[in-house]
């Protein structure tokens, strides 16, 4: 909730900058055009005014001062973007689960992530970085209906699990690569049967439908091609307080409140695929419509 109330905070001076700038830029315009009708009518100004133009350089000014406010107007917008994915992400309302969009949320928390995405592996000066050093994010979002739950919570886990994405991307070469993949999970009662009658069988990659749920599901796969998790690890990583990372990185609790918020609180699965070396994937699925606990 306070998160909420910073961003609130923040929306409303942001609101002004962002509202005054059109104003400020035709206002500015108005002030040119008088300048250049001075111009016309008097080619030859007095010294005092020749030095005037000199000292603030005006020819510069005027170029200058378009490219500037574009920046502001660029950096404004930036902002009011990421105060409303706060807004939408804290938006927890855990007494009652709403329909939501899934992708919607998915998509707002990597706005919130984008200065890890783009930042990341960034040399010390941090100015000239290699357009190769980002972070590629791959989305490939299939046909979702709306899925009952608490939005809030979800957004938690998709953070979560992102975060941990790029961590594990951290010192990697590139090309490196998260895949955001969803689809259709479970459509009916009787899919689970199907299922067993052989379709995932003999089949190591990971089966298109998948399902681990006997009700009507979303599945959201998200995969990076980081460092990977042993087998020994892997057991553990849903363990509060699990980690592996440094202390100050890591607490360890990213993935067992995934877990939490996934199973516990809708009834959900989350699991996890991994190859050290080669990646990581981690598959949420959960119910269309969730039991509200
Ligand atoms: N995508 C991933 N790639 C590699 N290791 C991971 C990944 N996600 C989770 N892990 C492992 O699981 C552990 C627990 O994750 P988490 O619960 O989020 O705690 P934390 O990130 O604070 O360490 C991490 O320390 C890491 O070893
Ligand atoms: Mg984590």
């Amino acid at each position: 909730q306070m998160v909420a109330g910073v961003a609130h905070e923040i929306n409303n001076p942001v609101t002004f900058i962002y509202g005054n700038l059109t104003p400020a830029r035709e206002y500015f315009q108005d002030l040119i055009r008088l300048l250049e009708g001075y111009q016309k009518t008097y080619p030859n100004p007095i010294p005092e005014i020749r030095q005037i133009v000199e000292d603030i350089d005006l020819e510069f000014l005027m170029e200058d001062w378009q490219q500037l406010v574009d920046s502001m107007q660029v950096g404004a917008e930036r902002i009011r973007q990421i105060v409303r994915s706060l807004l939408l992400f804290s938006r927890q309302n855990t007494s009652q689960k709403k329909p939501i969009d899934i992708h919607q949320g998915i998509d707002n928390t990597l706005l919130l992530l984008q200065h890890r995405l783009k930042a990341e592996g960034v040399n010390a000066s941090g100015c000239d970085r290699a357009p190769d050093s980002e972070i590629k994010v791959i989305k490939d979002y299939g046909q979702l209906p709306l899925i009952t739950c608490y939005s809030g919570q979800l957004n938690q886990v998709f953070m979560n699990i992102l975060c941990n994405a790029i961590d594990a991307l951290e010192n990697q070469p590139s090309p490196r690569i998260i895949t955001i993949r969803t689809e259709l999970g479970n459509q009916d009662s009787s899919f689970r049967e199907h299922q067993s009658n052989g379709v995932r069988n003999g089949n190591k990659s990971a089966p298109t439908p998948y399902s681990s749920l006997t009700t009507p599901s979303v599945v959201i796969r998200i995969a990076d091609n980081g460092t990977g998790i042993s087998e020994e690890v892997q057991k553990k990583i849903f363990d509060p307080f699990f980690t592996t990372k440094s202390v100050g990185s890591g607490m360890g609790l990213g993935l067992s409140t995934s877990y939490q918020i996934v199973v516990e609180k809708h009834q959900g699965q989350i699991s996890c695929i991994s190859t050290p070396g080669k990646g990581t994937e981690l598959i949420v699925e959960i119910p269309v419509n969730s039991k509200s606990r």
